[in-house]
């Protein structure tokens, strides 16, 4: 990927984006590359799917219907309720029609990073992974985190699945069907793609 490139994506990013989310967009995309390069990924995808994981997270309410309508987007009864889980399949559309991004890799990296689900691809584990480790991130376990994913990215991904089921059952939210499903399948032995 030219730097050229890249600068544009950074840029149009940004001018969507509220200055802390686009900061730790730059984090995760940083970490997603450093991620890429260790554990053998491919660097532009990681780059792209990193840099944009959250290009729907600032939408406003008008903004997502709108999007839901013009692409007539089917979201799971789970997902609609829940605005925090939204942004990662409607994310996956604004990469697709408005940067222009074709890659299924991409844009299921992008799809999944908030849910996960059963058998991710090397990729779409980095980026779940890069979103909770990135340098701005501060958390009780981020260290452990944080050291796991510089030696092994299955065991990164197993304990960041595990953080999240925890943190949303101790603030007494539903777990998303395929976050269960991903952590059944780590239980297994699962290892993704
Ligand atoms: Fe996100
Ligand atoms: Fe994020």
């Amino acid at each position: 990927m030219k730097n050229h490139e890249e600068k544009l994506l950074r840029e149009k990013l940004s001018d969507s984006l509220r200055k802390k989310r686009y900061e730790h967009s730059l984090g995760v995309c940083e970490e997603s590359v450093r991620m890429a390069k260790e554990f053998g990924a491919d660097r532009d995808k990681a780059f792209v799917a990193g840099l944009l994981h959250d290009c729907a997270k600032c939408l406003t309410k008008t903004e997502t219907d709108e999007l839901i309508k013009k692409y007539d987007i089917e979201l799971d009864s789970m997902t609609k309720q829940c605005e925090p889980v939204m942004h990662a399949p409607l994310g996956a559309v604004v990469a697709e029609h408005e940067y222009g991004i074709k890659d299924a890799e991409i844009l299921d990296a992008i799809r999944y990073h908030t849910v996960a689900r059963k058998g991710m691809s090397l990729l779409e584990k980095i980026v779940y992974v890069a979103d909770m480790t990135e340098p701005h991130r501060d958390y009780p376990g981020v260290d452990e985190l944080r050291k796991a994913s510089k030696k092994d990215i299955d065991e990164a991904y197993a304990i960041a699945v595990k953080c999240s089921l925890i943190h949303n059952i101790n603030k007494g939210s539903v777990i998303h069907p395929n976050t269960l499903e991903a952590w059944n399948d780590i239980c297994e032995g699962g290892k993704g793609k």
